[in-house]
């Protein structure tokens, strides 16, 4: 018995926040954001918009792709670091209600930017354990809402949206999720966190005004680690299963920073028009940007049935991971 990609679907919010809308409100420039970063646009969430409704309209995309009826989704893993409620709640429980599915497995996953990969890490083991048959995988970030305004060194970077696959059972090898790997050194804890609003700093009148519900990264350390831990998880994974970056259809990178993906792509020798990229448009979504990255391209007829897709994803934690997954949407 096997997990496979049955299905994939995104959510793009409607409003779009420019390199130039961005040069109002801080100091930078639209020069410098693409060339830091190849950030041209990201899209915002409407103020009424939550989280859930973003990955609810992504799943609806998905469960109708993956051609199942909702009710025979019996898990759904929703990785996000920008839940509707704090603490609970579950986004996945909300997404669950709005689909009016009762009674699955529902919980949320706090990976960061890896949360999709390891969420799927999470479905692939349920279903060769023969403990679920269809699990909803969603990666939906709504950033802007812990993205400090003021702050030019995160807020160029994020943006928000929603992607979602069904991951199902499979007799058919060829359709198989081969493998996924998935990883953390939480050494690196204070790289990248949102430091306020938890039990070490709860919520008060001095964290508020310290501003320590927004995240905070130190870019440039974790630009160096990203580039290391992107490029030696994939060589790993490819090594593992006796294949290389030739036998790979689509490399698709998390999307945090163009740099980052060239610097990858040119290591692991990825030709351009293997790579899928979509970190101008959107920005970095966190651990929706994998999924929303391979609906572009499914979209785009840039991936069809039986492609051979490699996921690679890095985040706060500091957490990464690494997928070979063969695309089984028909
Ligand atoms: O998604 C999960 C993991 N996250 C990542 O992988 C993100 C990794 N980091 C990055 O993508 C990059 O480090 C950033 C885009 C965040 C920053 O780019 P950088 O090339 O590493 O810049 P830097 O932090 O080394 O800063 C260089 C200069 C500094 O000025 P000084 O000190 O040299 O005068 C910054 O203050 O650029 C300045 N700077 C900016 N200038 C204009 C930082 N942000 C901006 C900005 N506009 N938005």
């Amino acid at each position: 018995m096997f997990a496979s990609f049955k299905s994939i679907g995104a959510y793009v919010p409607e409003k779009k926040l420019t390199n130039l809308d961005l040069e109002q409100m801080v100091d930078t420039s639209d020069e410098w954001i693409k060339k830091r970063t190849g950030i041209e646009t990201r899209h915002i969430a409407d103020k009424n918009e939550t989280t859930s409704d973003m990955a609810y309209e992504a799943a609806k995309i998905a469960i109708k792709r993956a051609g199942i009826n909702k009710d025979e989704i019996d898990a759904i893993i929703l990785a996000t670091i920008s839940p509707d409620y704090f603490c609970m709640p579950s986004t996945a429980c909300l997404v669950a209600d709005k689909l009016d599915i009762k009674g699955a497995m529902t919980f949320d996953i706090s990976a960061a930017c890896s949360g999709f990969v390891y969420s799927l890490a999470m479905a692939k083991s349920f279903i060769e354990s023969n403990f679920k048959k269809n699990v909803l995988v969603v990666g939906a970030e709504k950033l802007s809402s812990i993205t400090n305004y003021k702050d030019r060194s995160t807020c160029v970077i994020f943006g928000d949206g929603a992607g979602a696959a069904v991951i199902s059972r499979t007799e058919d090898k060829n359709e198989a999720i081969l493998d996924v790997s998935a990883a953390s050194d939480g050494k690196y804890y204070d790289l990248l966190l949102t430091p306020g609003g938890g039990s070490k700093y709860p919520t008060s009148l001095k964290t508020l005004e310290k501003e320590m519900h927004y995240i905070k990264m130190a870019g440039n350390e974790t630009f160096k680690i990203a580039v290391k831990t992107l490029t030696e998880d994939v060589v790993e994974i490819l090594q593992k299963n006796n294949l290389s970056s030739k036998d790979v259809d689509k490399f698709i990178p998390h999307q945090a920073n163009y740099r980052i993906i060239e610097y990858v792509r040119s290591k692991l020798k990825f030709p351009k028009e293997k790579t899928v990229l979509t970190v101008a448009k959107y920005g970095n979504t966190s651990s929706a940007s994998i999924p929303m990255a391979i609906n572009d391209a499914y979209e785009n007829k840039n991936l069809k049935y039986g492609d051979l897709m490699l996921l690679d994803t890095f985040g706060g934690g500091l957490t990464w991971g690494s997928a070979l997954v063969k695309f089984a949407m028909k």
